[in-house]
């Protein structure tokens, strides 16, 4: 076995060399990797004994991807086109043996192998997008040539990978294997060499791209297909004009153009914003004071108290996930009329072709409901979404501390109450803290972990792993009103009030924000969830919003009940903006003795986003938030915050914070309103010339 890099071997296997690749944790493309497979390219290939080449992943997969930590920093020799090129050109056959996940450049690497073969539990994929960027080394114009224009396009728009069943069946391997990969990468090769195969250049093929040419219509009708999803993004169109150029271009131009498009789009605010995004995901995971190897409470049991709304939903994440879930309600018709909802739930996602029947079955098997407080007994983590009232959380909790076994973890879904309160009414405080999920909770991947006061490293560490293990973002909070998420919201929502009061339409405020790329503004976003909500909890605190007050005063309560800020058509969910409600917004202003004007789209957005920001700045100096980043985190996968634009506090750094900050001052001095007054935090950072990130 020789040496080529620090993370590249060559070994020889009687007449195959093969190259091994360890570059852990998943062998992305760093120089020493690309400078080692050129290298040893190079060796193999001028090596007599050599016949044939085997590319092969030491560790827990083959190659991700480049390694995104280089982007954006100077280029080093070899490039990835210099390596691959070396490969394709190779006189002796090359073949990649796959497991794990082969992404992006890792893939773009195997289409420059003539074989590929891979182990049934592999992945193969181009996600590039996700990064804001498309697949710049070859992947627009092999992988078209192998799986087909219109597959193609759907991989690199959706940036999803594929299982090796499917990836056989479209031509993208050309055997799956088992055993030894290494054995089985040289079995093949042998096979290559003894059968006399061609090397296959996937540069060279035609047939599947010829037959997009004569459907020019693939594009135009693609296009129209992902238009909503990829509403904002700037990634998705150049990949389908790089594909376009695959079918019009001969190759070495069609990568020509990829090139182009690769360079525009490193450099796009988008991609930047992207790229910070995936590693602030992953730095979320991270709590300085409970270091990775804390040890976790081993999940094999969950229960849930209460099958309303929330219930329903957290439990179908466990089953989801294959955990066993209790769940437990005080009468027989509520955890009927919940578990009811749940069913239909997974019901409908069969009939959409995404669940089988027997995986219907088999999660509803999973979820057991019951009125017997019993039953928690040898759960390991007990989740509470009873309703929102503290004596009642209290009731709850006292109850389960003299049923739950002594080392389950007990947790709230409360939204608004304070974790600490909640966890005294039990004597094992350590083992409380709040999982605050969002709503549909099957459905959004947000987990707001809010560790209380007394919440032990082990409880945070199981609330963290066991939120990762249900498919969910988890991201740790402290205890305060509305914890992170929501009490930015509540800034923007104070706002948009003012805005409509002040002279904006619903359907304006609303578009600002569209515009910007949340998939829908505050007043419809209360029309979905039910304006009668929030109206309950004002009435209860003695607070008043005056318009949504009188809105609901009318039985207004949004899409269920056809009517709340906006109209809607009996059947469809599209908000019609309606005169009723704008006549009741100018009463109010008048009664409020408000001049109304006309507002820019300028103003909205800044009188919306700022205040957030500003909030996020009060989060960060209290601490209940660990880094900005994990705001950012937060306001993707909870609130739909475009994530091209990296989220409020990336954002906000974006724009310049003594710029922000000015404006803040600005709006202060115009309605002498203590709201505008900037955070310490946010002041701090203006005046000495910093941003939230990495400061
Ligand atoms: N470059 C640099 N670091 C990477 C990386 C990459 N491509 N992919 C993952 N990492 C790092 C992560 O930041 C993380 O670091 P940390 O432990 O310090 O936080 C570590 O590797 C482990 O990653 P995960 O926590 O994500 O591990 P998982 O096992 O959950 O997932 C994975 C593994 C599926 C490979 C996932 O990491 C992933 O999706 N990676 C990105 C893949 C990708 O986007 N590839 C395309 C890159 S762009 C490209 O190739 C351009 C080309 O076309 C020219
Ligand atoms: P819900 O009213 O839909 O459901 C509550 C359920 O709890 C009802 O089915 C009720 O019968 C049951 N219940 C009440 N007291 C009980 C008791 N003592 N024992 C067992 N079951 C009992 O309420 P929802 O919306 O599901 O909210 C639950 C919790 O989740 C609340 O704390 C809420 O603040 C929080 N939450 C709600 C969100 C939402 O969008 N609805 C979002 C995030 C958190």
């Amino acid at each position: 076995m020789a040496k080529i890099t620090q993370s590249v071997d060559l070994a020889a296997h009687g007449r195959v060399a093969v190259l091994t690749v360890d570059n852990p944790p998943v062998n992305a493309l760093s120089q020493h990797v690309r400078k080692g497979l050129h290298d040893g390219i190079k060796q193999a290939t001028a090596d007599g004994a050599v016949q044939a080449i085997v590319i092969v992943c030491a560790g827990r997969t083959f190659i991700a991807g480049a390694d995104i930590t280089e982007f954006g920093k100077p280029p080093t020799e070899p490039s990835l086109h210099t390596v691959l090129d070396l490969i394709e050109g190779s006189p002796k056959p090359v073949v990649s043996a796959i497991h794990g996940t082969a992404l992006g450049g890792g893939l773009e690497v195997t289409l420059a192998c003539h074989y590929r073969v891979g182990v049934k539990g592999a992945r193969f994929g181009l996600p590039e997008v996700k990064l804001g960027i498309l697949p710049g080394a070859g992947g627009t114009q092999r992988l078209p040539r192998v799986v087909g224009v219109e597959k193609g396009l759907q991989m690199m728009v959706s940036g999803d990978p594929i299982g090796a069943d499917e990836a056989l069946r479209v031509g993208l391997i050309d055997a799956t294997v088992d055993g030894d990969l290494a054995a089985a990468g040289v079995a093949f090769a042998e096979k290559v060499l003894d059968e006399k195969r061609p090397l296959k250049k996937i540069r060279d093929l035609t047939d599947k791209i010829a037959v997009a040419r004569d459907k020019p219509q693939i594009f135009a009708e693609f296009r129209k297909s992902v238009a909503r999803q990829t509403r904002g993004f700037r990634a998705p169109e150049s990949i389908v004009k790089a594909v376009e150029a695959a079918v019009s271009l001969p190759f070495d131009q069609g990568i020509k153009r990829e090139r182009e498009l690769f360079v525009e789009l490193l450099n796009s605010p988008e991609s930047k914003a992207q790229r910070y995004f995936f590693f602030a995901e992953r730095e979320a995971a991270k709590i300085p004071d409970v270091p990775a190897d804390t040890p976790a409470r081993e999940i094999k049991k969950a229960a849930v108290i209460g099958a309303g709304t929330m219930g329903g939903g957290i439990a179908m994440n466990f089953a989801n996930a294959g955990i066993p879930v209790t769940v437990v309600e005080v009468a027989p018709e509520a955890l009927d009329r919940g578990l009811g909802i749940v069913r239909k739930n997974y019901e409908a996602t069969a009939a959409r072709g995404r669940l089988t029947p027997a995986d219907v079955d088999k999660r509803m098997g999973l979820i057991h409901g019951t009125t017997d407080w019993g039953a928690v007994g040898d759960a390991d983590i007990i989740i509470e979404a009873v309703f929102e009232e503290m004596p009642v959380k209290k009731e709850v909790f006292a109850k389960l501390d003299g049923l739950a076994k002594p080392d389950a973890v007990l947790a709230t879904n409360t939204s608004t109450l304070d974790v600490d309160e909640i966890a005294a009414a039990t004597k094992r405080p350590e083992s409380v803290i709040g999982t605050h999920f969002f709503s549909p909770a099957n459905v959004m991947r947000l987990l707001e972990n809010v560790r209380g006061k007394k919440s032990s490293k082990t409880t945070i560490a199981t609330a963290m792993t066991v939120g990762r293990r249900i498919g969910k973002v988890p991201v740790l909070v402290g205890v305060c009103y509305g914890f992170v998420g929501n009490r930015m919201l509540h800034q923007r929502g104070l706002q948009a009030e003012k805005l409509i009061l002040e002279g904006a339409a619903p359907h304006q405020v609303d578009r600002v924000l569209t515009d910007f790329g949340f998939p829908m503004g505050p007043f419809a976003m209360g029309d979905l969830a039910g304006l009668d909500v929030g109206w309950r909890i004002r009435k209860g605190r003695g607070v008043k919003a005056p318009v949504a007050d009188r809105i609901c005063e009318l039985g207004r309560f949004g899409q269920k009940t056809g009517a709340g800020y906006f109209k809607y058509e009996k059947g469809d969910r599209t908000p019609i903006p309606d005169l009723e409600v704008e006549k009741i917004i100018v009463d109010v202003a008048t009664s409020m003795g408000i001049t109304r004007r006309a507002i820019s789209d300028e103003e909205i957005l800044q009188r919306l986003l700022y205040p957030m920001v500003n909030e996020g700045a009060k989060i960060l100096d209290e601490k209940i938030a660990i880094r900005p980043s994990d705001i950012d985190v937060i306001w993707v996968y909870g609130y739909g915050w475009p994530v091209y634009r990296g989220g409020p506090m990336f954002w906000a750094d974006s724009i310049g914070l003594r710029a922000l900050r000015d404006r803040l001052l600005e709006f202060k001095k115009q309605s002498g309103d203590a709201f505008w007054t900037p955070a310490p935090l946010l002041d701090r950072l203006a005046n000495e010339g910093k941003g939230f990130i990495g400061a």
